[in-house]
């Protein structure tokens, strides 16, 4: 198949870049001769462009786009989460559109169901957070919005929303390095002792459902995938981090006084229009100190999806 691939020169883009190389043919968005260069290496034919300028004729004649690319900081204006995450992706829906694209697949996220509460035993059925107080939520709730209202079958444009929760593995540039860094500077402590429950999603799990999702599940629908049965915060982080060396300690505080701290801080610093975030955002504080469980049985029945690796395998293999 040929696929129109963003984010490729990202950790889940170019995790997909990587494994569909021998399989599929892939041309990858790409706002850099940097990332050329990853892409080239990832096995992937990069197309300058980005997603506030994508149009039909970088799509060539892609049967599929899998879109991964999104302004995934947690920090940053409003406007900017609006213009990537928003507009790029409504942009991208109409340009697949044009290029007579036949399904396009959504990196989505549980993130985009969050906006402060726990989120327990959660399935698709549970609503999105347009109006989320964190802007990656509410502007990854609004993208979802927009793929699934792009879902035209009849028309012959099919769009599918694929969330994981929590990605780890190799490559992952976000939890393992910025957790390690807070642990070597003395500055990490765990949130209510790290008690909190989680569901993860393995890299090659959702590398494994993006592939499924080229093919099978129904249009118009989102789908869930993680690793397995939830587990508590600590019990996944401890042991990801011993991968690399690095012991988590002790230092606990608790949730409520987590998020008063972030809930007081982050205001000031956007008040000042700072470009350096506070100590802990609002986001962090709430995602970390929050119950997130999550079924996947509609990826289960639907697309055929079944985890390609546990957590256990995947946390041998990375200390390995
Ligand atoms: N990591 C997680 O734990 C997690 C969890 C749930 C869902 N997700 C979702 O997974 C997807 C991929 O995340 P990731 O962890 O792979 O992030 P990442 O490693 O930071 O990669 C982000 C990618 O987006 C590209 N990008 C950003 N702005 C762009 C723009 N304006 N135009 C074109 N490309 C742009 C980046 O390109 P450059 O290299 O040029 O900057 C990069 O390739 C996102 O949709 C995210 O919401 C991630």
């Amino acid at each position: 198949m040929k696929i129109f691939l963003t984010g490729g020169s990202g950790f889940v883009g170019g995790a997909i870049a990587k494994s569909f190389a021998d399989r599929h043919e892939i041309i990858a968005l790409s706002r850099s001769e940097k990332s050329d260069a990853v892409l080239k290496s990832r096995g992937a034919n990069p197309v300058r462009g980005d997603l506030e300028n994508v149009t039909a004729d970088m799509l060539a004649d892609a049967d599929a786009v899998i879109h991964s690319a999104a302004y995934v900081e947690e920090w940053g204006p409003w406007p900017v989460y609006e213009a990537v995450n928003v507009t790029g992706t409504e942009r991208l829906l109409k340009a697949a559109k044009e290029a007579g694209v036949k399904r396009f697949v959504h990196v989505g996220t549980e993130a985009a169901l969050f906006y402060g509460q726990h989120m327990r035993d959660i399935d698709e059925t549970y609503p999105l957070a347009p109006q989320s107080p964190f802007p990656y939520s509410a502007t990854k709730a609004r993208a979802e919005a927009a793929v699934v209202a792009a879902s035209d079958p009849a028309a012959g444009f099919e769009t599918i929303v694929i969330r994981p929760r929590v990605i780890w593995g190799e490559g992952d540039k976000t939890i393992l390095p910025v957790v390690k860094e807070m642990a070597d500077a003395g500055n990490f402590a765990w949130i209510d002792g790290g008690r909190s429950m989680t569901s993860t999603t393995h890299i090659d799990n959702l590398v494994s459902a993006l592939e499924l999702a080229l093919t099978c599940g129904k249009s118009g629908e989102a789908y869930f995938v993680v690793d397995g049965a939830p587990v508590k915060f600590r019990e996944f982080l401890e042991p990801y981090l011993a991968t690399a060396g690095v012991s988590l300690g002790e230092k606990s505080a608790p949730g409520w006084l987590v998020r008063l701290i972030a809930n007081l801080t982050e205001p000031l610093f956007r008040l000042a229009n700072s470009e350096n975030p506070p100590p802990l955002t609002r986001f962090t504080a709430h995602i970390m100190s929050r119950d997130c469980t999550i079924s996947d049985a509609k990826a289960r029945a639907e697309l055929g999806y079944a985890p390609v690796i546990s957590l256990k395998e995947g946390l041998a293999r990375l200390a390995g």
